[in-house]
């Protein structure tokens, strides 16, 4: 695990930071994405399609929580022996509100089972560690765009995403998440290995 620093310390404590657990793209599949998000960008402007190098699978979101109760939760995670798996992107999808889509997505054909696993065994440690339950069920996908607006926008008709091999999750990442005008930036804050 990495030894980074999380944490600013204030006179009054611990600063909240917006974290999350995920699983990252390997950096020849961002690449592999790079040309198929920017010809969806030109067909789909209503929707904010994730830059190639933000490509990741979300575990769990903490939101804004204390830096030392994150890192707690990434030692316990370190510590517990978690198992890597491989996994495999599969065919597109999106959450809809109506008949609008809000998010559109990469699914998986290959390691959903060993995904929840993970996902459950996290979210176990976040709520040990008093986090809020999270209410919505784990739903295992690569995010690839967003609608512009809330309620979400119509789909025009989409190229195929490209082929991409299976490959090995063997690294869970808290990462700290900067909004900013020009987007969000996730900085990797822990790196716990999966064996
Ligand atoms: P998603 O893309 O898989 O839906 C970093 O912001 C990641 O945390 C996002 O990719 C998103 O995962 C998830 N996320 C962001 N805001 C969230 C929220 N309010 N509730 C749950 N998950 C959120």
């Amino acid at each position: 695990m990495g030894t980074g620093q999380l944490d600013e310390k204030t006179e009054n404590g611990s600063v909240k930071v917006r974290t999350f657990f995920g699983l990252p793209l390997p950096e020849a599949h961002r690449q592999a994405l790079e040309s198929f998000l920017r010809d969806c960008a030109s067909r789909a402007p209503e929707f904010r399609w994730t830059p190639a190098q933000n490509l990741h699978l979300t575990i769990r979101f903490l939101g804004h929580v204390e830096g030392s109760r994150a890192d707690g939760i990434a030692a316990r995670l370190a510590a517990a022996s978690l198992m890597a798996f491989d996994l495999k992107l599969g065919g597109m999808g999106t959450f809809k509100r109506g008949r609008l889509a809000r998010v559109v997505w990469l699914g998986l054909t290959s390691g959903v089972g060993e995904v929840v696993v993970l996902a459950a065994k996290v979210e176990e440690e976040c709520e040990r560690a008093g986090l809020e339950a999270d209410a919505r069920r784990f739903n295992a996908h690569l995010t690839l765009a967003r609608a512009r607006i809330r309620d979400g926008a119509p789909l025009p008709e989409l190229p195929p995403p490209p082929e991409l091999d299976a490959w090995r999750a063997d690294e869970l990442i808290l990462y700290r998440s900067h909004l900013g005008r020009a987007g969000s930036v996730y900085e990797p804050l822990r790196r716990i290995r999966l064996s």
